[in-house]
């Protein structure tokens, strides 16, 4: 994989930032955007626009077939048997509260239980807590171990036969620990119980299977794996969606409406009320064409080695402690350093232009594991080198002369 050519797909890196190159270490919060994805985007608001499943003209025909292709795209993307398990959402999150909303509704009553674990994201938290005040169903929660590691064992620990949904991250956003999630769906299917994955954090950096891992849903955002914000994916097996109530009204799901009774379309219609984010569906197709050009084989590789050296070259720095070191992990280096604050130690890399996330990364619930309020976060995409990590082990040297 050839990273500098890779480079100048990315018209962003060429900018300096306080007068430096800029240094981007925040694809976990949201990857930049190559080329192809912004003229695909803009060559389609210039000469393809049109609202799409309603027009009887050419430039609605047209987008239609456009917003149908990228249908297919991520269908194949993630290796989904058929087209229609497929639902285009606002991203990761609203997906997660379709599920929750629609299939949660619809399938717990109390008593029962959703296992969760202590490291997910408030996107895969507060929705089922809001579906708490209207049914009074339990949250079981599988606790993290001191690397950040989530156990097969105390997954299995917590499951029973009141649990009616496992619901976790593929890979945490807080510390990049990749969860055993093959052998918990392997596990929940053997006691009936279907998983859904968040798979915000995973998309970008390994192949995702949805076949092969058996995942029952698995939900992701277009702007973490190179695409616009405000298109996502939720991928649900055929005969859940289709027993799953709309989870918003609007136009276009419906086959009839009388103010009597109305009846719905069959997915993925049944869940896209109103007009969708056309030009994102676009620009997802032109990221997973892009990535699926580079290979995301080719990536995860390169991804792997550019950890592996920031471990070794960050936590050696006098100072400084890696929060999140399990075994298996994703692009993500979580840190503290001893008398500097997350954010005093982003405010003087940012002075530097490397840009990282400091804070709980919406996972409250995992720094508390950790006894934490926050920490420092570099994350990679496949445009980071190696030259990154040498720049970010320098702006920590020097955090650590200005607060030690
Ligand atoms: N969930 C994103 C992050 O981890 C925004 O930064």
């Amino acid at each position: 994989m050839d990273v500098l050519k890779i480079r100048k797909d990315f018209p962003i890196l060429e900018r300096k930032m306080r007068g430096q190159p800029l240094v981007y270490l925040d694809s976990a919060a949201s990857a930049q955007k190559p080329r192809p994805v912004i003229e695909a985007m803009s060559r389609f608001y210039e000469q393809g626009y049109a609202n799409i499943h309603r027009g009887v003209y050419e430039l609605s025909m047209s987008a239609t077939d456009l917003y149908d292709q990228g249908r297919v795209c991520v269908q194949r993307f993630i290796n989904a048997a058929h087209e229609d398990e497929i639902i285009f959402t606002h991203g990761a999150t609203e997906s997660l509260n379709l599920v929750a909303s629609s299939w949660g509704a619809a399938n717990l009553k109390e008593g029962d239980e959703v296992v969760l674990t202590q490291l997910e994201h408030h996107a895969n938290i507060v929705p089922w807590q809001l579906l708490q005040k209207k049914i009074p169903f339990k949250l079981r929660v599988v606790p993290i171990k001191k690397d950040g590691d989530i156990l097969l064992q105390d997954v299995l620990e917590a499951l029973s036969e009141k649990t009616k949904l496992v619901s976790v991250a593929h890979v945490s956003n807080a510390f990049g620990t990749i969860l055993p999630v093959k052998d918990i769906i392997k596990a929940a299917h053997d006691r009936g119980i279907p998983v859904m994955l968040d798979g915000a954090q995973a998309i970008a950096h390994e192949t995702v299977d949805v076949q092969a891992l058996d995942a029952d849903f698995y939900v992701f955002s277009g702007h973490k794996i190179y695409g616009p914000t405000g298109i996502g994916v939720l991928y649900g097996k055929r005969a859940w969606l289709q027993s799953m109530p709309p989870y918003q009204g609007g136009g276009d799901m419906i086959e009839n409406v009388t103010f009597e009774e109305t009846s719905f379309l069959p997915p993925p219609a049944r869940f896209e009320a109103g007009t969708p984010h056309i030009a994102g569906v676009v620009g997802l197709t032109a990221g997973l064409n892009y990535v699926t050009s580079i290979g995301m084989q080719n990536i995860a590789v390169h991804e792997d080695k550019l950890l592996a050296y920031a471990h070794e070259k960050i936590g050696t720095i006098q100072g400084v402690r890696l929060i999140g070191t399990a075994p298996r992990k994703a692009a993500i280096l979580s840190f503290v350093m001893e008398h500097a604050h997350p954010h005093d130690i982003g405010t003087v890399l940012e002075s530097r232009g490397i840009a990282i996330r400091a804070g709980h990364h919406c996972a409250q619930p995992a720094m508390e594991s950790m006894g934490l309020m926050g920490t420092a976060r570099a994350s990679f995409g496949l445009y980071n080198t190696f030259e990154d990590v040498d720049s970010l082990a320098e702006g920590l040297r020097a955090v650590r002369e200005i607060f030690a």
